[in-house]
C-alpha cells in the first residue's frame, strides 16, 4: 500500500514509518519541519526509504496531490504547545482534519484507512467516584486552590474527597486549548468518516515516551525534562506535591497500537485509548530516571505548580485490549533508552534554561503564594 504519513517526521511519526516500511508499504511524508521540533532540515533519524514531502498539511493542492496517490494516511501532524495561541490549535489540528477529508470527499477517494492521533487531553481531568454523590467529571481546578498548595481536585457536588478511576472513551471533557482542539479533530474525522464512508479510527494517546521525542519541545513532557536534568548534572523539580497520576506509554507500544487500528477491521469508526495500563505518579517517574543517571540527587518539591495541568489522568485500555493489544513495555524502559539517545545528541546545555525561563515568562510555571 501507499500509505501517506502528515507528521512523519516527527517522534510518533517517524517510529509508525519505520514500521510500516518494514511491512512492506511505500511510505510517503508530509512535514512542514516545524520548529523547534526540526532545526533546518529532516532529521538524522527519518528512514532514507520515505518519500519525504515538505510542506504543509492546510496547503490544500500539495494535500489533494498526495491524498490521491494515497491508499491510507496516518494523521500526525499538529500543533502542540503551552502558548495562549487559541487559534493555532484550530487552524493547525482541527482545520488540517477537516481539510483531508474535504479532499477525500471532493476527490470520491476510496481509502483503505485514516488514523488520526487523538491525545488523552480530549478527557481534561478524567473519571472520579465520591463515595457520596457516585461518577463525577471535574472541570479545571481553581486557581486559588493550586496557589494555597490544594492539589487534590474535591467532589464538584459536596467538596468531599474523590478517588480516581481509569478513564473511558466516552468522557469528553478536554480543558486545554490543545485538549479541544484534538477532541475536535477526533469529532470531525470519525463523524465525516462514517458520513462519508471514509474507514476511519481515532487513538488518543496518553504521553508516550521514548527516544526521538525531542528535547526541545516544551509539550515533550517530563522524561525528557527529568533526563536532562540528571545529564547535566542538577536535580529536576517535581510539580505539585509529585503525586499526579499519569499512564505513561512507550513508543513501541504506540506502534503496535497504531498497526491495530490499521489493519484491525474492528477498530473502524471508534476512538480508542492508547495507555500505558499501570498508575505511575510523577515523583515515581522522577525517581526511575535518577536511578537511570545513579545521581544520589533527589528530584526537588517546591511548589511550582503548571497553570491548567490536570490534576490526575489515567485511561482505560479496555477497548484496545479487546482487540488483542496489550502495553509491554515499562516506563524505566522508556527511560533508558531516552537517556540512551541523550548521549547521542550535541547542544542540549542551555535547553532547561531557556525553557524554563520561557515557561515562567508565559506564566505557565507559577509558584504556591
Ligand atoms: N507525544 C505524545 O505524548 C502525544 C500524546 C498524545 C497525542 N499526541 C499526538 O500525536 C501526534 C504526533 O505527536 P509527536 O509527539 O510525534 O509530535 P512531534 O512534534 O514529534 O511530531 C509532529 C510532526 O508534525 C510536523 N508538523 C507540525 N505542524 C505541521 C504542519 N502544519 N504541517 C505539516 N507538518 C507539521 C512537525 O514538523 C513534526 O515533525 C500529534 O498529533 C500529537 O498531538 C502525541
Amino acid at each position: 500500500m501507499r500509505v501517506l504519513v502528515t507528521g512523519g517526521a516527527g517522534f510518533i511519526g517517524s517510529h509508525t514509518c519505520d514500521a510500516l516500511l518494514a511491512r512492506g508499504h511505500h511510505v510517503v511524508v508530509l512535514d512542514a519541519l516545524t520548529p523547534p521540533v526540526h532545526r533546518g532540515g529532516p532529521p538524522p533519524y527519518l528512514s532514507p526509504e520515505v518519500e519525504l514531502h515538505h510542506g504543509d498539511v492546510r496547503d490544500r493542492d500539495l494535500v489533494t496531490t498526495l491524498v490521491r496517490r494515497a491508499d491510507a494516511v496516518f494523521h500526525f501532524a499538529a500543533y502542540q504547545d503551552y502558548l495562549p495561541e487559541f487559534s493555532r490549535f484550530v487552524d493547525v489540528n482541527v482545520g488540517s482534519t477537516a481539510l483531508l477529508y474535504e479532499v477525500i470527499v471532493a476527490e470520491r477517494l476510496d481509502l483503505a484507512r485514516v488514523v488520526v492521533a487523538s491525545s488523552q487531553a480530549a478527557m481534561g481531568e478524567g473519571l472520579y467516584r465520591c463515595p457520596k454523590d457516585g461518577d463525577q467529571l471535574p472541570t479545571m481546578r481553581p486557581e486559588e486552590a493550586l496557589a494555597a498548595g490544594r492539589w487534590d481536585v474535591p467532589c464538584p457536588r459536596c467538596g468531599g474527597p474523590l478517588q480516581m478511576l481509569a478513564t473511558p472513551e466516552k468522557v469528553a471533557n478536554p480543558q486545554s486549548p490543545y485538549g479541544m482542539s484534538k477532541l475536535w479533530e477526533e469529532t470531525l474525522a470519525l463523524q465525516l468518516g462514517r458520513r462519508y464512508h471514509v474507514p476511519t479510527v481515532a487513538l488518543r494517546y496518553s504521553i508516550v515516551q521514548g527516544p526521538r521525542q525531542s528535547v526541545r519541545n516544551a509539550y515533550s513532557g517530563a522524561c525528557r525534562i527529568f533526563c536532562l536534568h540528571y545529564r547535566l548534572g542538577s536535580a529536576p523539580t517535581v510539580y505539585e506535591d509529585g503525586r499526579s497520576v499519569r499512564d505513561y506509554v512507550h513508543i513501541e507500544d504506540v506502534v503496535g497500537a497504531n498497526l491495530v487500528a490499521f489493519e484491525d477491521e474492528r477498530a473502524v469508526g471508534r476512538v480508542l485509548n492508547v495507555g500505558g495500563g499501570r498508575p505511575f505518579t510523577t515523583a515515581e517517574l522522577a525517581e526511575t530516571v535518577r536511578r537511570q543517571y545513579r545521581s544520589d540527587r533527589p528530584p526537588r518539591v517546591t511548589g511550582e505548580y503548571r497553570f491548567g495541568d490536570t490534576r490526575h489522568i489515567l485511561s482505560d485500555i479496555g477497548q484496545m485490549r479487546a482487540l488483542g493489544w496489550e502495553p509491554k513495555r515499562h516506563p524505566a524502559d522508556a527511560v533508558a533508552e531516552y537517556a540512551a539517545w541523550l548521549e547521542q545528541l550535541d547542544g542540549v546545555a542551555g535547553i532547561l534554561e531557556k525553557a524554563s525561563a520561557r515557561m515562567r515568562e508565559l506564566g505557565v510555571v507559577r509558584s504556591v503564594a
